[in-house]
């Protein structure tokens, strides 16, 4: 009993030990690799030429644009003047979601919408639906009316009165946004939400299917977020979108692309790894999708607070990641989550804690361009050219 007894003590020590010691060396590896990504240096991002992002872009056959909000057009001349330069493509931030355009179960209210797709008619810029089908931002009634037996009359009623208003205008739209979260332990990696409750996990199916009839035209996507890095929490998500995407393609859904949101964490930027992002979108493309950067900024709130350096981090966060994912033929354009740190959803969503203003855009909010600008313009000069 007694030799037992001890081996287990010294068992248990022994795993103790080596578990401290590998968690030792992880966490100086941790440490060592955050701090050289983090020493940027003197990292200038120099650019040649005066075009904008839109027109570096289209130089390589690529979309440049940005999330806007009503407010925000329809009150700021002068960042009306920045969006028309630098944009090809806009995104109605919010103006196009259920609680938007849905006061009660019986109507709609579209005159926002209308006018900012109208918006970007006038001045030839296309424009991104977002999003049909998603668990946040439904109106308060959702949770009242929906039942098992209702959601899919509610969906399709939704998605042909939407997606058809806007047909032969809306270059692409989110058919079905975040609908992945493993950390959920729901089966294949879904995301518990009310469109998961009612419907099953054929709801995604359901929704692209009812957009093709009611758009034909317009390209359909897939979005999701936390899909960038090499770090546990997304590697298990790009496994399970992956497999979610290899599902869709092999039954038949109409889908077109992969949306990936990239919103940059400051903290996962030094775990940003080539091979890794390489490879993922080319399994995406490889099941004959697109793929889309449709949310990009960088979360600037665990940086330093010297602006030079914050700014000099966030463009290399831009460049080190855009740069790899224009190198995939696949990828067809890119859009920032507001153009001008004048008007960010970071601004209250993630703040700093030394209350300065983040800075996650690639202008200012004088509208003056950042390093991040130059960082966005520079992988779209080092992109290789699509075919046409
Ligand atoms: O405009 C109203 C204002 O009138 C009201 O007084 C105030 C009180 O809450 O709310 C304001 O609306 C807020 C809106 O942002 C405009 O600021 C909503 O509450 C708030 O929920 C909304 O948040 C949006 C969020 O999605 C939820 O829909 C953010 O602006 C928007 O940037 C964010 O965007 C999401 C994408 O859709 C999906 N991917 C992630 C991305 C960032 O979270």
């Amino acid at each position: 009993m007694l030799p037992r007894q001890i081996n287990r003590r010294q068992l248990l020590l022994f795993g103790l030990g080596a578990v401290t010691g590998a968690t030792t060396v992880a966490l100086g590896q941790w440490f060592r690799q955050r701090r050289r990504w983090l020493d940027v240096g003197d990292r200038t991002f120099p650019i040649v030429g005066q075009q904008s992002l839109r027109e570096r872009a289209a130089a390589k056959g690529l979309l440049y644009g940005a999330a806007i909000s009503y407010d925000e057009i329809t009150e700021d001349a002068e960042f009306v003047e920045q969006l028309v330069r630098e944009c090809q493509i806009l995104t109605p931030e919010n103006e196009l979601k259920w609680s938007r355009l849905r006061p009660s179960p019986t109507t709609y209210e579209f005159a926002v919408a209308d006018e900012m797709v109208a918006f970007a008619q006038e001045r030839q810029m296309q424009v991104r639906g977002h999003a049909l089908v998603w668990h946040r931002s439904l109106p308060d009634w959702f949770a009242e009316t929906a039942t098992p037996d209702n959601a899919e009359a509610l969906m399709r009623e939704h998605i042909e009165t939407v997606a058809t208003r806007y047909a032969g205008v809306v270059h692409s739209w989110d058919v079905v946004n975040e609908a992945i979260l493993p950390e959920h332990d729901q089966p294949n990696g879904m995301r518990q939400t009310p469109w998961l409750e009612l419907l099953g996990e054929g709801f995604i199916d359901l929704a692209f299917r009812m957009a093709r009839e009611a758009d034909p035209q317009a390209l359909l996507f897939y979005n999701d977020f936390n899909l960038d890095f090499a770090i546990r929490q997304d590697e298990r998500k790009r496994r399970a979108v992956l497999a979610l995407l290899e599902r869709l393609v092999a039954q038949g859904t109409p889908i077109d692309g992969l949306g990936i949101q990239g919103h940059l964490s400051g903290r996962q930027v030094p775990f940003f790894d080539a091979e890794v992002m390489r490879g993922f979108l080319r399994d995406v493309a490889s099941l004959g999708l697109k793929i889309m950067i449709t949310e990009i900024d960088v979360i600037d709130k665990d940086w330093p607070a010297d602006l030079a350096t914050r700014d000099r981090l966030v463009a290399a966060a831009y460049e080190d990641y855009l740069s790899v994912v224009l190198e995939e033929p696949a990828v067809i354009g890119v859009v920032s989550w507001g153009l001008s740190d004048r008007y960010t959803w970071l601004s209250s969503f993630h703040p700093r804690d030394d209350g300065l203003p983040v800075r996650p855009l690639p202008l200012d909010d004088t509208l003056q361009p950042k390093l991040a600008w130059n960082a966005i313009a520079r992988a779209f000069d080092h992109a290789p050219p699509r075919r046409l």
